[in-house]
């Protein structure tokens, strides 16, 4: 059976997860899986049947009929519809450590990015990847950034895509939803012990791609190297 790799990248919001997975998923062609799309789109969806993702009861009533899906491209698909750009406003945003800190939830999301990781060499990014998810991934980073330098990051993307926001409030939000994800009961945010820590609040984007796929080509060498002369 062909051997599959899989890179793990968490750590607080706006870290540059994402950024990083994306860019280090086309260099090595690996498939990119964003996890906190899929608990935001799933938040969506409870807004949008008038569900209170607060309410364990109304996420259990709605759980069996979500469907989702991501796209190589980075697109998210809440049923067939694209809520990429929606998953990512202040009100889903706000709400989403709510809905996606209920276990049954996490189970499910769980078990669809572990099939998606068996079957594909992927960089997958979000809380809970190097701790829960792929505990055996071949390489863990654990990004950190400050909060300064987050909210800048995340106030100029909004300002780009057109999403109104002020810096303050971002900060705000930001560090609201650390404290969520790290103080819930259910795989909260945590560095798995194996894990590199990556500051990047100094880093550019390239900088940072550069030093995981560095750290991986390390991490794995000679058994890299074959599968990649055999392609
Ligand atoms: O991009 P940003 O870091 O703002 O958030 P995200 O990665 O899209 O994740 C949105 C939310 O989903 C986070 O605040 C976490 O509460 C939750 N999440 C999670 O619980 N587990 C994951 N593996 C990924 C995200
Ligand atoms: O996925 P996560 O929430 O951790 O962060 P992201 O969406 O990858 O990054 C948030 C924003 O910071 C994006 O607009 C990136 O372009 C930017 N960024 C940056 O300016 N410098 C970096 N070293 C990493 C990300």
């Amino acid at each position: 059976m062909e051997r599959h790799y899989a890179i793990a990248i968490d750590g607080p919001a706006a870290s540059g997860k994402s950024t990083a997975a994306k860019g280090v998923s086309k260099i090595l062609d690996f498939l990119y899986i964003d996890t906190g799309a899929m608990y935001r789109a799933f938040t969506l969806y409870m807004m949008e049947q008038g569900k209170d993702p607060k309410k364990e009861e109304d996420a259990l009533l709605l759980l069996p009929s979500f469907e989702m899906s991501e796209d190589s491209k980075g697109h998210v698909y809440l049923f067939k519809e694209d809520v990429t750009k929606r998953v990512r406003e202040r009100d889903v945003s706000a709400l989403v450590s709510y809905a996606c800190a209920y276990k049954a939830v996490r189970e499910k999301m769980v078990e669809i990015q572990r099939a998606m990781a068996e079957r594909n060499s992927v960089v997958m990014d979000g809380r809970d990847i190097g701790t829960v998810v792929l505990p055996h991934a071949d390489l863990k980073i654990y990004q950190v950034a400050s909060v300064k330098a987050r909210a800048k990051r995340r106030y100029l993307e909004n300002q780009e895509k057109g999403i109104p926001c002020s810096l303050k409030e971002i900060e705000e939000d930001i560090e609201k939803r650390d404290y969520i994800d790290s103080h819930r009961e259910n795989s909260p945010l945590t560095k798995a012990e194996d894990a590199i820590l990556l500051d990047t609040s100094e880093m550019t984007i390239q900088e940072e791609i550069e030093t995981i796929v560095s750290l991986f080509r390390k991490k794995v060498g000679e058994s890299w190297k074959d599968t990649e002369q055999s392609h």
